[in-house]
C-alpha cells in the first residue's frame, strides 16, 4: 500500500529498507509537544485569515489535544510507516476528527513544521541549560564563601607554583560558566525566528499572517527568507558548539575532582552519593560521576562535528540529509543536562581537606617568588638578581632538607647579608596569597569581594562581601609589606 500522506503518485509502498532508512519516527517523537504547539497556532492563524473555518479550526486543536494527550499515557501507537512525528500526528488526527484534519496541512509543509518544531525544542533546552548553569554557579559560589581563605597550591604545569585559595580556584569555574551561560543566551536570541508558514521552501500564495504564529509560538518575529528558514541549521549548530564548551569547562573541572580525591593528593572527598565502590577493592571509592562528566564532552563534540558533517555542501534548501541532526542534537543535549546536574550535586556535597591543601601547598617552596618580590621591594634589588638570590636560596632550603618558613635569618644573611628577619613576614603560603591582591588575584579579601558580586548577579539580592579573616592561623597570614 503506498503512503496516505503523500502517496497519490505511487503505486507500491517503500522497501522495508526504505522505510528503515527514512524513518525519524523512533527518535522525532520527543518532539510531540513541540508539533502539535505548532499545528494549533497554525490552525489557529488559519482560523483568522479566512482559510480555515472557525468550526474546522476548534475541531482541529481539540483534536490535537486529544493527540497530545494519548501521546503522553502512552496510548498512542507509532507507526514507522509514517515516518516522522508530523505525519503520525496528523494521522491520527484524521481518525479522530475526520475531514477537518485534512485541511490541516494547508500554507504550510513538513520542511518548516520540522525547522519550528526543533527551535521549539532546542530553545526548551537552552532555557534548562541557562536555569542548570545557574544553579551549578550558585552551587560553587556557596563553596567558594566558605573556602575565601582555603589555602591550596596553585599549579602550572601540574607542578606546585603558588599558593592560591580554594574560593578563587571555585570562582575559576564560575566564570567559564558565566561566558557559557551567554553563549546559550547569544545561541537563544539568534535561534528565536519563526520559520512556520516558509511552507516547502518558497513560501505559500495563501494569505497567511506570519507575525501571527510567530507570536503565539513565542518566537520575536518570522524568519525573513523562506529558502533560508527550512535549511537553517545553524541554531542546533551554535547550541552545540556552546554546549560543547560548557562541556569542556567541566570536563576540566571533572578531571581536578580526580586527581583531588585520589590518596595521593588527598584534597577533597566526594560523598557517597557521586562515588562507587569496587566489587574487588573493598577500600576503593571510584569517582564514576567526575569520570563520566570528563567523558561526555567527546559525544557532544561528536555532534556538532556530525551536524557540521552533514550541512556542509548541502545545496538550499531542505535536504533529507538534515534528518540526521535530531539522534545526535538530542544525545548532546541529554548528555549536558546530566552532566551539569551531576556536577551540581557533586560540589554541594564535596568535603574539602584544608590541612591537606594547606600542607601540599607549602611544599615545593612556593612562596619563592614572594621571596623574591620581598628582595625587589624592600632592598630595591632589579628582578632578575632577585630571582636569582631567591634560587640560592631555595637549593640551601632543599640541601638542609627544610621548606623557607624553616631556615634561620643566619641562613638567609649566608646567601646575602642584606637580608634582614622582615623577610619572615613573607614566607607562609598565607602571606602569600593575601599579598596577591590586584584585581583578579586569590587574596581572601578579593574573593569575598568577588563571591558577593556573583552572588548578587545569580540570586538578585545584593549581597555584601564575608569578613575575612586577618591571619590564617599558621604563619603570618595577611601580614605584607
Ligand atoms: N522527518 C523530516 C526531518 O526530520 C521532516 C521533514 C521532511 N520533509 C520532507 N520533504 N521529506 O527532516
Amino acid at each position: 500500500m503506498s503512503n496516505r500522506m503523500w502517496g497519490g503518485r505511487f503505486a507500491t509502498g517503500p522497501d522495508a529498507i526504505m522505510e528503515e532508512i527514512n524513518a525519524s519516527i523512533g527518535f522525532d517523537q520527543r518532539l510531540y509537544k513541540q508539533d502539535i504547539a505548532g499545528s494549533i497556532a497554525h490552525a489557529t492563524m488559519l482560523a483568522q485569515v479566512g482559510i480555515l473555518t472557525q468550526a474546522d479550526r476548534d475541531a482541529i486543536v481539540t483534536g490535537l489535544k486529544a493527540v497530545e494527550q494519548e501521546i503522553e499515557s502512552n496510548a498512542f501507537t507509532f507507526s514507522r510507516s509514517l515516518e516522522d512525528i508530523h505525519m503520525n500526528v496528523e494521522s491520527r488526527l484524521k481518525e479522530l476528527i475526520g475531514d477537518p484534519a485534512g485541511r490541516l496541512h494547508t500554507a504550510r509543509s513538513r520542511n518548516d513544521q520540522v525547522a519550528t518544531d526543533f527551535k521549539l525544542y532546542v530553545r526548551d533546552a537552552i532555557d534548562t541549560f541557562l536555569a542548570q548553569i545557574q544553579a551549578l554557579q550558585l552551587a560553587l559560589v556557596k563553596r567558594a564563601e566558605e573556602e575565601v581563605s582555603t589555602i591550596m597550591p596553585g599549579f602550572t604545569h601540574l607542578q606546585n607554583a603558588q599558593p592560591v585559595t580554594l574560593g578563587h580556584h571555585l570562582l575559576a569555574y564560575v566564570e567559564m560558566l558565566g561566558r557559557d551561560y551567554g553563549r546559550f543566551e547569544d545561541a537563544r536570541r539568534r535561534l528565536n525566528e519563526s520559520p512556520l508558514g516558509s511552507a516547502a521552501l518558497a513560501g505559500t500564495p495563501y494569505p497567511i499572517d506570519r507575525d501571527a504564529t510567530a507570536a503565539a509560538l513565542g518566537f520575536d518575529r518570522p524568519t525573513a527568507n523562506s529558502l533560508d528558514a527550512v535549511s537553517d541549521r545553524d541554531f542546533i549548530l551554535e547550541t552545540l558548539s556552546a554546549a560543547t564548551l560548557c562541556a569542556m569547562h567541566l570536563s576540566r573541572f571533572a578531571e581536578e575532582l580526580v586527581i583531588w580525591s585520589s590518596a595521593q593528593f588527598g584534597f577533597v572527598k566526594l560523598s557517597d552519593k557521586f562515588t562507587t565502590g569496587s566489587s574487588i577493592m573493598p577500600q576503593k571509592r571510584n569517582p564514576d560521576a567526575a569520570e563520566l562528566i570528563r567523558a561526555k564532552v567527546g559525544r557532544i563534540m561528536g555532534a556538532l562535528t556530525s551536524l557540521m558533517m552533514v550541512m556542509k555542501g548541502l545545496p538550499l534548501a531542505y535536504s533529507k540529509d538534515m534528518q540526521e541532526d535530531k539522534e545526535v542534537a538530542f544525545d548532546a543535549m541529554s548528555s549536558l543536562s546530566l552532566s551539569l546536574a551531576a556536577m551540581t550535586g557533586m560540589v554541594e556535597d564535596l568535603v574539602p581537606n584544608r590541612e591537606r591543601m594547606r600542607a601540599s601547598a607549602n611544599a615545593g617552596f612556593s612562596t619563592a617568588t614572594d621571596v623574591a618580590d620581598w628582595l625587589v621591594r624592600q632592598l630595591n634589588i632589579p628582578f632578575r638578581e632577585a630571582h636569582h638570590i631567591t634560587g640560592q636560596i631555595v637549593a640551601l632550603a632543599e640541601q638542609k632538607g627544610m621548606s623557607l618558613e624553616g631556615l634561620t635569618i643566619e641562613d638567609f644573611k649566608f646567601i646575602d647579608h642584606r637580608i634582614d628577619s622582615r623577610i619572615h613576614k613573607v614566607l607562609s603560603v598565607e602571606a602569600s596569597a593575601a599579598a596577591r591582591k590586584s584585581y583578579g588575584g586569590t587574596a581572601p579579601e578579593n574573593v569575598a569581594v568577588q563571591v558577593a558580586r556573583w552572588r548578587t548577579a545569580l540570586t538578585g539580592v545584593a549581597s555584601e562581601p564575608v569578613k575575612v579573616k586577618r591571619s590564617g592561623g599558621h604563619g603570618d597570614g595577611g601580614a605584607t609589606e
